[in-house]
């Protein structure tokens, strides 16, 4: 449970309400796992794509950018281990027909003390036979043997009837960075060590309790795979921790809401694994990944494509492959992170309650609000708002008392609104009201970019 007494509930009527998401295929009474982005919402998570893109990529001399197809061909899917391996053990109840995983059950309810990862099919079994795990849904104990039910979402490509290739949709975004490791390396003269990233959409088939965007079926990631050398690789994987800690930190989330968790259990390839845990509605939970990966993936590759994936060094004409330190980050889990921690219900000296979402400004949907003080002063006001648009993301609005609009605008958390006045014909002043303190300045229209830039820049 989150420290403000948060639930998922409050931020999901909040998010419908306001324009932020809503349930996928709405009018057809929703799909499962799915939701779609509105208005505001697909500003924010647009600006939180670029905060990442900006820092990782346009900041980082060494790494560069890729958007690779999402349809690959199915032999990388091989090579990653995906097709023989990724799938989740379930388990249908006989009475209600829902369907569970078996390994989140039996991790719950031994409250972390038995690592599931570790079980067999059998084991699991056992565990849920002896205990007597009933069902969430409906509280009956009446179990299906335990299944493996692959995560990968199948179509097919082909025009004949009957001779069609299985295709998937991609789980993961980095495997269009591993191969592509050959031509950015070649075409960017790129020398090791450096990184490629890509932001993207993935898919997988999962079964979930319905935590809103965090748990989805189609979801971005923002991955990002660097390529080094195994004597320099732990010290970047350490960096990488550092960074990622830093960037979510930056963006609001706060230090008493974040944690790193380190991996006890590793893939026999991995030299290191950790997430960076968040403290949810729901508890401590996953937000981000960073692996040391060795040089599982490029080799795979390799033995797969039969192409040469080592890297010649330049300088000593060492011929190796690299190891791979990946950080890979949800972009819509990071989304509802930054909803949960921007949401504050404020009591105001009026005793009226205001919720406001104090994002960080660069995130925020709308930077900036401008607000007619009455609608005759709607000729100017537009003048503003065509001004400001060119820059940044604007609303505008007439509607209502001034006290009403600015509790609008706190509730999309637009950092600034901009007032209007009969003054502001005399005198070409606004007023600029912060969302945070509520505090109002008086600005010089022409002052006003620079005002507003200083204050948002990430
Ligand atoms: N390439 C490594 C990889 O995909 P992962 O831990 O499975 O690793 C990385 O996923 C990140 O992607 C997670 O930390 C999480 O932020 C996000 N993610 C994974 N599955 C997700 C899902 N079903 N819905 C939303 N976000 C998801």
């Amino acid at each position: 449970m989150s420290d403000k007494n948060l639930t998922m509930d409050k931020i999901v009527n909040l998010c419908k309400g306001r324009g932020f998401v809503f349930p996928g295929s709405d009018i057809y009474g929703g799909f499962a796992n799915t939701w779609d982005f509105g208005p505001v919402g697909v500003e924010l998570k647009n600006n939180i794509k670029r905060a990442w893109w900006k820092r990782f990529v346009q900041e980082s001399p060494n790494t560069y950018g890729v958007d690779a197809a999402i349809l690959m061909n199915p032999t990388v899917w091989k090579a990653s281990g995906h097709v023989d391996s990724f799938s989740d053990p379930k388990m249908d109840c006989k009475s209600c027909k829902q369907r569970f995983r078996a390994d989140n059950m039996i991790e719950d309810h031994s409250k972390g003390t038995v690592v599931p990862d570790t079980m067999t099919m059998e084991e699991m079994e056992a565990y849920v036979a002896e205990h007597k795990l009933k069902c969430p849904k409906c509280g009956n104990h009446d179990w299906t043997p335990i299944r493996q039910f692959k995560l990968m979402f199948e179509t097919s490509r082909g025009t004949v009837e009957g001779e069609k290739d299985t295709v998937y949709l991609r789980p993961e975004t980095c495997q269009g960075e591993y191969v592509n490791f050959l031509n950015v390396q070649r075409t960017a003269r790129a020398k090791v060590p450096f990184a490629i990233a890509q932001v993207g959409k993935s898919f997988r088939n999962e079964i979930t309790p319905g935590n809103f965007l965090f748990r989805t079926i189609e979801f971005e990631q923002m991955e990002l795979q660097m390529f080094c050398k195994e004597d320099t690789s732990m010290d970047i994987y350490n960096d990488y921790k550092a960074q990622a800690l830093k960037f979510v930190n930056d963006l609001g989330l706060s230090e008493d809401h974040l944690r790193f968790h380190d991996h006890d259990k590793l893939a026999h390839y991995a030299k290191a694994a950790c997430d960076i845990q968040y403290l949810f509605p729901i508890g401590w939970q996953e937000l981000n990944g960073i692996h040391h990966r060795g040089t599982w993936d490029l080799s795979r590759h390799q033995e797969f494509s039969g192409k040469n994936m080592q890297y010649l060094d330049p300088i000593t004409n060492e011929k190796y492959t690299p190891n791979v330190i990946e950080y890979s980050i949800g972009a819509d889990r990071l989304t509802l992170a930054t909803l949960c921690e921007a949401y504050n219900e404020e009591t105001l000296e009026n005793g009226e309650t205001r919720v406001v979402l104090k994002f960080h400004p660069f995130i925020a949907p709308y930077k900036v609000a401008i607000l007619p003080l009455q609608k005759n002063l709607s000729e100017k006001a537009n003048e503003v708002y065509r001004m400001l648009a060119k820059h940044y993301m604007c609303d505008y609005d007439e509607a209502g008392s001034i006290g009403k609009r600015y509790r609008r605008q706190d509730e999309i958390g637009t950092p600034y609104c901009v007032t209007i006045d009969f003054d502001t014909l005399e005198d070409g002043s606004v007023t600029v009201r912060d969302r945070d303190t509520m505090e109002q300045v008086r600005i010089k229209i022409e002052d006003l970019k620079a005002y507003l830039d200083e204050r948002i820049c990430f």
